[in-house]
């Protein structure tokens, strides 16, 4: 009986010994391959971060605990102060962050070929309405497509869409005059969620043909759909994944726009109403209905649901732009005397012009508040490329290996005190004309896929600044502090941006 105790005795312990053997192994095995692949930069003569075993340098970004493009401003600020590139890992996968201007643009405009497609997947078939467009597309299609949507956005195209981006104005401020309010006549009013309904009704007129009132019916189907886009956990997650860790997706497949029928329906029916009738109204489906008449190119077809994929370029792009109101809104809230010169600018020049699209492009003090809010908080935080094939770095022996992504940070060029002094403060007198601005100030990328919509994204952003500037002196106190979104892959405020307003009388 004893031995036979004995026996089992010796018998549990040989087994967890040996388990715990097992387990050491396998940790030192992954220890040593983990440290391996965690040396590539150093391998390649690359000065690089020291990174997690498992997470590489994006720990915080992949458990959300900071949103990713902040993130990896971080590791452009840990860099040495000089080091015009920097190897890092996102897991175990090698990454250059480029942090100077001259490399960023020996590599997006002198060797653009090489760099000319984003690292952000492109391949994935679930999602051809986020995807088949030109953020997503890589090149020769994206070359081609290029060519055919920039004179969508011309100057002349800007100045139809002018009135069309006005009029959702209305409803807007209707909204906002009935708000509940205090008896001293504040109201305290989300500038951030304001900024995402005026938005819905934007990519309904412009991008869809079709009139919305998101303020006064929010429980209709699109802008109750428009709001999931916005606001979804899961077009987050997919974002970022699509953006930093876009092997993965090829593997597991994911969708940006989760549900896609809703914008279909609107746009077949705009689109068919408008062949019917011969109907012009100065948006994006008179274009469209341009290029599908035109002649076509085997790099990209103008029909069936290549059509309707070009508007998912202005979900992201109306979203980007309207971040970028809504955090200009902010800093003017947050500095009394640049609201103060922003109102005169605007008052200055629809005094001169009327409600015009030529008053706008005259407001050019509106112009500099916008330019240093993209400084510091850049609604696109993240540029992305990838080497398409070797490519040594000019005047260095280091070679970057094809499928290499390259990141520039905006984040991080926005603050880095060799571009900028005093590089934390909001001051829009940086952007005045008489100063030189560095080429470090890129809030619409660089080079030949640089963002397309800038004009428009502008645009928008200043007349809903016009139009609350105007009429409604704005504040911000600190109990309704913004703070960054983590999970998401644009410049966002998790719980909104609460900002005073008082009617100016
Ligand atoms: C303030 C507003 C906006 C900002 C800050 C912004 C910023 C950017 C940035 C940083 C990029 C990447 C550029 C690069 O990779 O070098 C980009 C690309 C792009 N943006 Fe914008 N954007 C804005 C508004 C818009 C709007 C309103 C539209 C459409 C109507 C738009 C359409 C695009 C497109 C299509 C691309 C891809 C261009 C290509 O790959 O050739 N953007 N944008």
């Amino acid at each position: 009986m004893c031995s036979r105790n004995f026996r089992a005795k010796y018998q549990n312990m040989y087994i967890m010994l040996s388990s715990f053997a097992l387990i050491v192994k396998m940790i030192t095995l992954f220890w040593i391959y983990a440290r391996y692949k965690l040396s590539y930069w150093k391998r390649r003569g690359v000065e690089s971060l020291t990174g997690d075993l498992i997470f590489g340098n994006f720990k915080n970004a992949v458990l959300f605990r900071s949103a990713p493009g902040w993130h990896i401003g971080q590791l452009h600020k840990a860099a040495r102060t000089d080091a015009p590139f920097i190897g890092f890992y996102i897991f175990h996968k090698p990454c250059l962050l480029l942090r100077d201007p001259d490399i960023i643009k020996q590599f997006m405009i002198r060797d653009f070929d090489n760099f000319c497609d984003r690292h952000f997947a492109g391949s994935n078939q679930k999602d051809s309405m986020g995807m088949k467009n030109l953020f997503g597309l890589k090149s020769p299609a994206s070359k081609y497509l290029r060519t055919k949507i920039t004179p969508t956005l011309t100057r002349s195209k800007l100045k139809k869409m002018f009135p069309l981006m006005t009029e959702i104005g209305e409803p807007m401020m209707d909204y906002l005059k009935n708000h509940p309010e205090d008896r001293d006549g504040v109201k305290l009013v989300d500038a951030q969620e304001l900024s995402y309904k005026y938005t819905t009704d934007l990519i309904a007129s412009i991008a869809l043909g079709t009139k919305m009132d998101t303020f006064h019916y929010p429980n209709e189907e699109f802008p109750t759909k428009v709001h999931q886009i916005f606001h979804g956990f899961r077009r987050m997650v997919a974002l970022v994944m699509l953006f930093f860790m876009p092997e993965l997706m090829k593997l597991i497949g994911t969708r940006i726009l989760s549900n896609s029928s809703f914008v279909k329906k609107v746009f077949w029916n705009a689109m068919e109403n408008r062949e019917k009738t011969g109907e012009k109204r100065g948006d994006f489906i008179d274009s469209l209905l341009r290029l599908k008449h035109g002649k076509q190119n085997p790099n990209y077809k103008f029909e069936g649901e290549n059509l309707l994929y070009q508007t998912g370029t202005f979900f992201a792009g109306f979203e980007t732009s309207s971040l970028c109101m809504s955090f200009t809104l902010m800093e003017l809230a947050n500095h009394s005397k640049c609201q103060k010169l922003a109102r005169q600018d605007i008052n200055r020049a629809i005094d001169k012009h009327g409600w015009t699209y030529e008053a706008f492009q005259d407001m050019k003090y509106l112009d500099q508040t916008i330019a240093e809010s993209l400084r510091l908080h850049p609604p696109v935080s993240t540029i992305d490329r990838y080497t398409r094939q070797n490519y040594k770095i000019p005047n260095t022996d280091i070679v970057i290996e094809k499928g290499t992504p390259i990141y520039i940070s905006l984040y991080g060029l926005g603050v880095d005190s060799r571009f900028w002094d005093e590089p934390e403060i909001y001051n829009p007198d940086r952007f005045a004309e008489s100063n030189h601005i560095t080429d470090a100030h890129v809030p619409f990328g660089i080079g030949p896929r640089m963002c397309i919509g800038m004009k428009v994204g502008q645009l928008h952003a200043k007349i809903v600044l016009a139009l609350l500037l105007r009429d409604y002196e704005i504040w911000q106190t600190k109990d309704n502090e913004s703070f960054l979104n983590p999970r998401s892959t644009f410049t966002a405020a998790v719980n909104g941006i609460y900002l005073h307003f008082k009617k100016i009388v």
